[in-house]
């Protein structure tokens, strides 16, 4: 699992107890995941369909600087599907684990539609230089 994204917990992002708010890390995440979609679908219209269960593991506090990480488990025919974890970037300590989350291709019509992938594509294989 490939952790790209890093966080700076905030006043802001703060719950009454002083930790870091749930509802703050489930935008980072959906917003985050999302982004993973779109890449690996290689589509701007694609939707969140189903987060499963969500383990707020321990807890984070102002000043932690928090990594994201997103990996693709199975690519469907509209849909993928990926895991995430969210974990302290300097001890590695676990914040949050979402096993699954779904997402669905849309086409132009809105509608589900087929996505052609199959596998994790990465970065450099996307833009690759045709002269190598
Ligand atoms: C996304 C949406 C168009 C899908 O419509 P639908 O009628 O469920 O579509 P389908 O039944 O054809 O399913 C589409 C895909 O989602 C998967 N899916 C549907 N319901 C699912 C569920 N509960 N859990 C996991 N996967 C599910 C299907 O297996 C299918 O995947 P596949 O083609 O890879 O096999 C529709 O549910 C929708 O618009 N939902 C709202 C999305 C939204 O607003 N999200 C929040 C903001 S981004």
């Amino acid at each position: 699992m490939n952790f790209h994204t890093r966080k700076w917990v905030k006043p802001e992002d703060l719950n009454p107890n002083g930790t870091l708010f749930g509802g703050s890390l489930l935008r980072w995440i959906d917003e985050e995941a999302a982004i993973y979609a779109i890449v690996q679908l290689g589509n701007q219209r694609v939707v969140t369909k189903y987060i499963s269960e969500i383990n707020f593991v321990s807890a984070s506090r102002q000043g932690d600087i928090i990594e994201l990480g997103i990996t693709a488990t199975e690519f469907g025919r509209t849909s993928i599907t990926l895991t995430c974890e969210v974990r302290n970037k300097i001890t590695r300590k676990s914040i949050l684990t979402v096993e699954k989350m779904v997402f669905v291709n849309l086409g132009e019509d809105g509608l589900p539609a087929p996505h052609g992938r199959t596998e994790i594509k990465y970065v450099k294989d996307q833009f690759k230089d045709d002269s190598e």
